[in-house]
């Protein structure tokens, strides 16, 4: 149910206001970190059908074999449901964990189902990490932009983020090496290196291949941890697969994997591969935040590798993303008016979009959703205050058709933008803003 239909409250239902101070005063420091997306109020209104949202990146099942999925699911139950509905081990079923080693030898990755642990989503994956490498003040080196869920966990746990450039080759190593060598000098300490090197989120690039074994080459020597997370590695539009860190470096690199974008993210099934003596620390955290991954979603993700042709599944998403990616970026050609660039992803779900000098992306938003449009402003996939020139586009969710109303709905309300800015000036820039919690809306 969206927000926007949700009853209305009476306040004095939550208790006097005075309360609510009372439990402020209380919270933990960390907390401080923790601030809704920005921009979520808006979302109520962005969901309506008339808008366009080219904001979140919910995947799109419409292509799942939804009866069949229910047939195995009412079987699993009848069969084996003591199992399915019992808590299991923190480390996640067996039988799953071994499919997983399956599903990442497509990538080139060797791993040995031990070094696996089942996570309630690559999320849960990001905040055990994080739990358990960072202290207070703690850096974390990640791409600027980066994924704004990862950014939510790095600032509850209270890391510093620092950002490294990307360009159209993804993270630069020599921005990588400056990035640590600022940081050293000031005395800071550094965890770990966050990198989405394919099909990135939000910034649609893919790191090229000969950066690899270079940007693993300067963390080892710097003895810095290297965090890959790789949710959308087999959404590649031509099928072809980039080999990740890990298939390159067991011994210094953990690796994320996720069903939500290849089968369902509503089961809310990942996984952490990690050098053995981190995955069993990681178990310990995972016991003490969830007791044990849900086991009959496990089961469910489990059935569905073994009796169903789930790589054509995954060829059918491709398609279909493939098919939005184009109708995405040839509107674009179309509509947007001169002085915006964008980049060409090969995979994945997103388009990152620089608009002209003076259009700040956040200020601009309010205006876009009148204009029934929605996108995700820049500024929430850095902590630093950039961004503001920047956007993302998801082609993931909305119909072809819908994509190209949506971009002419944009390109128009920059277009209006492009000339409010020409009369009256540059929009002044924000303050910095401070990492948001994730949500479906803009995840
Ligand atoms: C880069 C990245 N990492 C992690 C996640 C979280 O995925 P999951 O649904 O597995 O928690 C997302 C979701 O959008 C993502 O884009």
């Amino acid at each position: 149910m969206s927000d926007e239909h949700q009853p209305t409250t009476p306040p004095e239902k939550h208790g006097p206001a005075r309360n609510l101070d009372a439990h402020r005063a209380r919270y933990a420091q960390r907390t401080a970190g923790m601030t809704a997306s920005e921009v979520r109020a808006l979302f109520a209104v962005a969901n309506r059908p008339e808008v366009v949202s080219l904001a979140g990146g919910m995947p799109n099942l419409a292509a799942l074999p939804l009866d069949s999925l229910a047939g195995e699911v009412a079987s699993l139950i009848a069969q084996d449901g003591q199992g399915a509905l019992q808590y299991g081990s923190a480390h996640g079923v067996p039988e799953l964990r071994e499919q997983i080693c399956d599903v990442m030898a497509m990538e080139g990755i060797s791993a040995h189902p031990d070094d696996v642990m089942v996570t309630v989503g690559s999320q849960m994956a990001l905040d055990m990490v994080t739990r358990i490498f960072c202290d207070p003040g703690d850096v974390v080196l990640a791409e600027g932009p980066s994924y704004v869920g990862a950014l939510g966990s790095f600032s509850a746990y209270q890391a510093e983020v620092v950002h490294v450039a990307m360009d159209d080759d993804g993270l630069q190593p020599e921005a990588l090496r400056e990035a640590i060598g600022n940081v050293t000098a000031r005395g800071g300490r550094i965890k770990f290196l966050y990198t989405i090197p394919n099909f990135h989120n939000p910034g649609g690039v893919t790191m090229a291949l000969n950066r690899r074994a270079e940007v693993l080459e300067i963390c080892a020597q710097h003895g810095i941890l290297v965090v890959e997370d790789n949710p959308y590695g087999l959404l590649g539009f031509d099928g072809q697969v980039y080999p990740p860190l890990r298939s390159l470096d067991a011994d210094n690199v953990v690796y994320l994997g996720s069903f939500s974008k290849t089968f369902a993210s509503g089961l809310r099934v990942g996984w952490v591969l990690a050098p053995h003596a981190v995955r069993e620390k990681l178990v310990l955290a995972a016991e003490s935040a969830t007791l044990c991954p849900p086991t009959l979603n496990q089961m469910i993700v489990s059935r569905y590798l073994t009796t169903h042709d789930w790589k054509g599944q995954i060829k059918a998403f491709r398609e279909q993303y493939r098919e939005r990616r184009d109708a995405m970026l040839s509107a674009l050609e179309q509509h947007m008016p001169e002085g915006c660039t964008w980049n060409t992803p090969d995979g994945g779900f997103f388009v990152w979009v620089t608009v002209p000098e003076g259009i700040d992306t956040k200020a601009m938003l309010p205006r876009a959703v009148t204009q029934r449009v929605a996108y995700a402003s820049g500024t929430g996939f850095y902590t630093d205050g950039f961004g503001s020139r920047q956007m993302r586009l998801s082609f993931c969710y909305p119909t072809p058709e819908r994509i190209r109303e949506g971009v002419r709905r944009l390109a128009n309300t920059l277009t209006e933008e492009r000339e409010l800015v020409r009369t009256f000036g540059s929009i002044p820039q924000r303050e910095v803003p401070g990492p948001q919690a994730p949500s479906p809306d803009t995840a």
